[in-house]
């Protein structure tokens, strides 16, 4: 299976590729939104917290399991068995993963569709092609199928293309695209009016929040979603990294690079919403609360540009195709879950097996639209709520108590012969066997009762 499976061609194209697909929707909308309702600085300690302690761990047991069969995530777990009974939830926890991985990808898919629909919005009003425009931005059934085929259009043709020339070429161009845009849009936005307060809240804990169950679930949530966990995704990454580059340091990496992009990201929508209130634009709701996630990207962000001028439709243009670009090198890494698994099961070509899932996905995402009241907030939280927590839970069960230590001892070994006597080995083990599962746990169980 090994010879004629894709690799990465380079330690960097990994990074930029397992980056791309943790910087999201999730760091640049959902990760500021949530800050900015819970507590502000006091979510972020919290997050950060998580990210280290909890979601870390998780994605090295993904890392290191993939690499180590080289095979997708139901050959993997199903692989590490060691006997008929741990086969089976092997496989079913793999297969559980590749429909919660498709379940994430049918909503991911019509959001994204929306930025990309604003991000040609604007250029189209310049133009004078204003009802073009209107139509791009209007919530409609049409527009919202239409955009949503385009934006899976898009992921299905880098799929296609295979590992290195489809998703390492694509995110080694898109990625540092996203990260110089996102710096730039945030420089400017904080040296306008009003940018300073929104710093403030970003900046300064409310420490009265940071016990509250509401703030401690929503930032694990956010921490497993946003390093794209539980579904197979970095798994099937880590599948693709060859055996001699050392995987706690460039797990370490990723996992850096994410946090660190969520916490900039914060940097640009706090201010920029008390930017939107210095001019008149209303950003708290009836209840006094700040407004948030979709009335925050798709009501306040417009009105501001609004406000703005010709700096406006520049700034509108780059923000949308910044969040449109986070969404593609996303959508790419959880597309390529189904298709390996379908490729190696079934021995399809990765084209046929790229249009048949993407197509299926799509389909759902269709469904979702045409009953989008029912069906829309419901797929996000069962797969984002309780499937990826669920899931890194059986994970590091697998990984912690079925996988036999030698062998992962031994994967280990391939690049780093001291392993054992590093810091890594002496606290991973026992992060993924005992804390991680435990954390997980009771924050599930919480959040079902
Ligand atoms: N990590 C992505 C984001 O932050 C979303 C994602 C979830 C990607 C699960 C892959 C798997 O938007």
């Amino acid at each position: 299976m090994a010879a004629n499976r894709g690799q990465f061609g380079s330690r960097l194209g990994f990074i930029f590729a397992a980056a791309g697909s943790a910087v999201g929707l999730g760091n640049i909308w959902g990760f500021p939104t949530q800050a900015a309702s819970n507590g502000g600085a006091a979510f972020l300690l919290v997050y950060l917290i998580l990210a280290f302690a909890l979601a870390y761990p998780v994605l090295m047991a993904e890392l290191i399991l993939g690499r180590y069969t080289h095979g997708n995530s139901v050959a993997a777990l199903s692989g590490i068995a060691r006997g008929p009974v741990t086969k089976v939830i092997g496989t079913g926890t793999g297969l559980l993963g590749i429909l919660v991985a498709s379940m994430i990808l049918s909503f991911y898919g019509i959001v994204a569709g929306w930025m990309l629909g604003y991000t040609l919005s604007y250029p189209l009003d310049v133009v004078g092609a204003s009802s073009a425009a209107d139509w791009l931005t209007g919530f409609t059934m049409p527009r919202n199928l239409i955009l949503m085929g385009v934006f899976m259009l898009m992921t299905i043709a880098i799929i296609m293309g295979g590992v290195k020339e489809g998703i390492e070429r694509w995110s080694s161009r898109l990625m540092p695209t996203l990260i110089i845009t996102l710096i730039a849009l945030a420089a400017y936005v904080l040296t306008l009016e009003g940018a300073m307060t929104g710093l403030r809240v970003y900046l300064i804990p409310d420490f009265s929040k940071i016990f509250s169950s509401q703030l401690i679930l929503s930032a694990l949530g956010s921490a497993f979603f946003s390093l794209s966990l539980g579904v197979g995704t970095m798994l099937v990454y880590g599948s693709y990294i060859s055996d001699k580059e050392h995987l706690p340091s460039i797990g370490a990496q990723v996992a850096l690079i994410d946090v660190g992009i969520a916490v900039l990201a914060g940097f640009l929508i706090l201010p920029v919403m008390y930017v939107a209130a210095e001019r008149g634009v209303e950003i708290f709701s009836a209840s006094g609360a700040l407004l948030s996630e979709d009335t925050l990207i798709l009501t306040v962000l417009p009105e501001l540009f609004a406000t703005m001028g010709t700096v406006g439709v520049a700034l509108a243009t780059a923000f949308f195709s910044l969040m449109t670009i986070a969404a593609l090198t996303s959508s790419i890494s959880i597309l390529e879950v189904p298709v390996a698994f379908i490729v190696e099961r079934f021995d399809w070509s990765r084209k046929k097996a790229a249009v048949v899932a993407g197509g299926l996905i799509a389909s759902m995402s269709g469904a979702i639209i045409l009953d989008f009241e029912n069906l829309f907030g419901a797929v996000i939280a069962l797969s984002t709520r309780y499937g990826q927590p669920l899931l890194g839970l059986l994970l590091c069960v697998f990984v912690g108590w079925v996988w036999q230590r030698n062998t992962l001892l031994a994967e280990l070994k391939k690049n780093d012969p001291h392993v054992a006597e590093g810091l890594f080995w002496r606290i991973w083990p026992v992060y993924v066997r005992f804390v991680c599962p435990v954390i997980i746990a009771i924050i599930f169980y919480r959040s079902l009762v």
